[in-house]
């Protein structure tokens, strides 16, 4: 559904040595590299790219969600990089109650060095303030170990899916639910109190 505090402009967003910038043209061969690894996109439901015309088509599917306000995705460009090493972004929003899906990918070669989990960080605080949302949730494959560390790093916990979450990654529906509020946010990591409420 679409969801009115999502910009016009799309929000570029810096901290921690990372870049989070809009989706481009130049993305797509780093895109295409990340979209063949079969593995990789299986833990990740992502169907496996085989040419580059799949990864075009992601392009434009991210530009056209973005404009009519039904998600935000992000590439991910760390400063010692220089350029971008996978995508973090929102989906799924649920505006009456205020939630949104987060999902990442990093390119393998990437893996292990914290950027998920930073890039997490700038866009939980982004979707906390910025987009006013109230709580966001992953849905994550049992042995996706990485993903569900990352999570807890950034202070999620597992749960019951509510009414209107997609449980679904590929065709598999033994996943788990996992989500964070903006108050655990907050009480997480004191420093990052994002609260409006007034
Ligand atoms: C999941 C993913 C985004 C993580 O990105 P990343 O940049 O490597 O993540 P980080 O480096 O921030 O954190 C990874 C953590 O997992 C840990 N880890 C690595 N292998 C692990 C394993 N086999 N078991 C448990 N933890 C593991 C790392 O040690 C690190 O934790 P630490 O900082 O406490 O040491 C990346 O692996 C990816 O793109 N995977 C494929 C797509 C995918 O699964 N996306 C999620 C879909 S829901």
């Amino acid at each position: 559904m679409s969801y009115v505090d999502i910009p016009d402009q799309f929000p570029t967003l810096r901290s921690g040595g990372l870049t989070l910038r809009e989706l481009a043209e130049e993305d797509l061969a780093t895109w295409f590299a990340r979209r063949s690894d079969v593995a990789a996109a299986a833990l990740a439901g992502d169907p496996v790219a085989t040419s580059i015309a799949d990864v075009i088509a992601g392009l434009q599917y991210h530009r056209d969600a973005f404009r009519a306000k039904l998600g935000v995705r992000w590439a991910i460009v760390p400063d010692e990089v220089g350029s971008s090493v996978g995508t973090i972004g929102f989906s799924e929003f649920l505006p009456g109650v205020r939630g949104a899906a987060v999902g990442a990918a990093i390119g393998r070669r990437h893996w292990g060095r914290g950027i998920a989990t930073r890039a997490g960080a700038i866009v939980l605080d982004y979707g906390f303030e910025a987009l006013r949302l109230e709580f966001v949730w992953a849905i994550v494959l049992p042995e996706n170990a990485r993903i569900i560390r990352v999570m807890e790093k950034l202070g999620f916990v597992r749960g019951n899916a509510p009414d209107g979450v997609n449980r679904e990654i590929g065709k598999r529906l033994d996943t788990l639910y996992y989500y964070i509020t903006r108050r655990m946010r907050a009480e997480s990591f004191p420093g990052r109190d994002v609260s409006h409420d007034s």
